[in-house]
């Protein structure tokens, strides 16, 4: 059921995208607009735009866009009545009841149900009678009963239907238990434990949710660590282990850890900075995640091939979000856990702030297994480290590193400078070139997966787009305008869409924005909508501009029929030269 018009209105009224936005975004004004670093994409220079005008944003570098609901929705992932309801409460309005019973808020509020009662199950078993080898398993890990608790840790029973029993008599459904992934359905249908007989560690969310669980076996059998899977509050590549308790900080450095026992061995001792990754590599949004509470990330990998391989991996992902990158080696250990076990806090400590950027870090690694004295690999080394350097920014920083390996090598420092300037100058045609690319991709519609039309009608879609635009910012002249271009006469059906609903909505006597769009639309073709208002910023049509895209339109459906006539004449004739050799056998 829809909400109703007005409390929409309002809503839109009291929630100032730009006053929001800044919330997480550093803005600056351009004119009658304001740019910033784009939230949604890493980049450097600015091409996140907010158009105060129509309360749309629009981001050039990654074609994101959308009104206030749209923002809210992508920034703090949720879905469109989460948004509703936390922009509402940031308003200080109330709700309209109907909507209360969303589908697919209730059921995430369901799931979120669910975990925290298995999270407070499994600990209370843990503190059992059947929970006896997972407290010697997590003793054996030297973890303090202070930190069992304040990381909730717990046991999963051997009994395959513990879990599932309980949550039954909750009142909560097979299906729902199975959806939030603690149970799987057997072969008979009915639902199993999805963890048994595994040290429990649950995954929490910075409000505070448990949304997903780690299960690590107490003994050797694969696999090592059973996670949850994707639920409807859970994806892995968007969380962190224990930012929860590492935002509260604020030493505005995380350090990265692959395990969650490393990371909890750390807390134990003090570095409650630490966070992990749920399993799989770092992913962007989790870096930039991370850049929302550090400047700097210290990564702390086990110093195994794979953990330094992973490391590798994450540096130009961390960069890439702004961040000042370190690399902590755990030298004679295989990870942080164990090197604190066995070496104490205060030697981590040391290792922590003694620990290069990962600009040495790379320049190490370069040089590994390398004869320096060897002319041959010397000069290997000097253009592998030269190609390092010449992806930073900062033209001191390379004249100090430029300056240390002329030492290294006994060249001049210049030529160093010459080589690693040569590889920056190669480093931006590359970049040119991919830009250039991309942009000549969107623009020949190659890449518009919202209107895979456009490709195939590049002056249609152009006119209807800027008509859209149009009808968007100046409501008062859709009336005139769909008297003589009803939509069916669109030759695209995405925008044939869009027009349709805007112009049904305003001949109906409703406003039409992005805010009423965004209730009929997903969240890609809300980003369409709001690139074809960011284009038209600061143009506006006469009503002599109109026209001719009217007329641009309706040339194009003449060319179709048209089209369409000649393939049947084609037909014809084709009909016709059959029935004369006929004709003549
Ligand atoms: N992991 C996983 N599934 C596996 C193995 C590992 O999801 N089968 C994830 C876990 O999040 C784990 C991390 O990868 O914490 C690092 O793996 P590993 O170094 O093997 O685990 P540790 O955390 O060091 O675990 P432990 O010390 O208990 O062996
Ligand atoms: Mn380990």
């Amino acid at each position: 059921m829809p909400l109703p018009e007005s409390f929409i209105q309002e809503l839109k009224v009291r929630s100032d995208l730009a006053d929001l936005a800044s919330n997480y975004v550093s803005l600056k004004h351009s004119g009658k607009n304001l740019v910033g670093l784009c939230p949604f994409h890493s980049e450097k220079s600015p091409s996140f735009n907010i158009y105060p005008e129509n309360g749309s944003f629009y981001c050039f570098g990654c074609g994101v866009g959308g009104d206030v609901i749209t923002f809210v929705r992508r920034i703090e992932n949720l879905d469109y009545m989460e948004a509703i309801r936390f922009l509402a409460q940031r308003a200080g309005m109330q709700v309209p009841e109907a909507e209360v019973d969303d589908g697919m808020a209730k059921l995430r509020t369901r799931v979120l149900e669910i975990n925290r009662e298995t999270a407070r199950y499994y600990y209370s078993v843990l503190n059992s009678e059947e929970g006896r080898g997972g407290r010697e398993y997590f003793a054996h890990r030297a973890l303090k009963p202070e930190t069992i608790r304040h990381f909730g840790l717990g046991f999963s029973p051997a009994s395959r239907f513990a879990l599932v029993n309980l949550l039954e008599k909750k009142g909560y459904t097979q299906n729902e238990m199975v959806l939030a992934n603690v149970a799987f359905q057997s072969r008979s249908g009915r639902a199993v434990d999805r963890f048994f007989g595994r040290a429990m560690f649950p995954i929490i969310d910075l409000r505070g949710n448990v949304v997903a669980f780690g299960g690590r076996t107490l003994g050797d059998d694969k696999p090592k660590y059973l996670n949850t899977s994707e639920t409807p509050v859970f994806n892995k590549g968007s969380m962190l282990f224990a930012l929860n308790f590492a935002k509260n900080v604020n030493s505005q450095r995380l350090i990265l850890c692959e395990g969650y026992m490393d990371v909890i061995a750390l807390h134990q001792a003090g570095f409650q900075e630490a966070v992990a990754t749920l399993g799989t590599s770092l992913t962007s949004a989790q870096a930039r995640l991370m850049a929302r509470y550090a400047k700097e990330i210290v990564i702390c990998y086990d110093s195994d091939a794979p953990g330094q391989k992973a490391a590798s991996r994450a540096i130009p992902i961390l960069r890439e979000a702004g961040l000042i990158v370190r690399v902590l080696t755990v030298a004679g250990g295989k990870d942080p856990d164990e090197y604190i076990k066995a070496n104490g806090p205060l030697k981590f400590k040391q290792l922590l702030d003694d620990c290069g950027n990962d600009v040495e870090y790379r320049l190490q690694k370069a040089r590994l297994g390398l004869n320096l004295q060897n002319p041959e690999q010397r000069v290997e080394y000097l253009n592998a480290a030269a190609s390092i350097l010449s992806t930073l920014e900062n033209r001191i920083e390379q004249e100090v590193y430029a300056g240390r390996l002329a030492q290294e090598a006994g060249i001049n420092t210049s030529t160093v400078m010459n080589q690693i300037l040569a590889y920056g100058k190669k480093n931006r045609k590359k970049q040119l070139k991919k830009q250039f690319k991309s942009v000549q991709q969107q623009t020949a519609g190659l890449r518009d997966r919202v209107n895979p039309e456009k490709a195939g009608n590049l002056r249609a879609a152009g006119a209807e787009e800027s008509l859209i635009a149009h009808i968007l910012k100046f409501p008062e002249s859709a009336k005139k305008i769909a008297e003589v271009l009803p939509p069916e006469k669109f030759i695209t059906e995405f925008n044939r869409r869009v027009y349709a609903i805007i112009v049904g909505r305003i001949t109906n006597g409703n406003t039409a924005g992005l805010a009423e769009l965004s209730q009929e639309l997903n969240m890609d073709e809300i980003s369409s909508v709001a690139r074809m208002l960011a284009a038209q910023d600061g143009i506006s049509l006469t009503w002599p501009d109109v026209q001719e895209y009217i007329s641009v339109i309706s040339q194009e459906n003449d060319k179709k029929i048209m089209s369409r006539d000649d393939s049947l004449q084609a037909e014809d004739i084709e009909d016709y030269l059959n029935r004369l050799r006929q004709q003549k056998k």
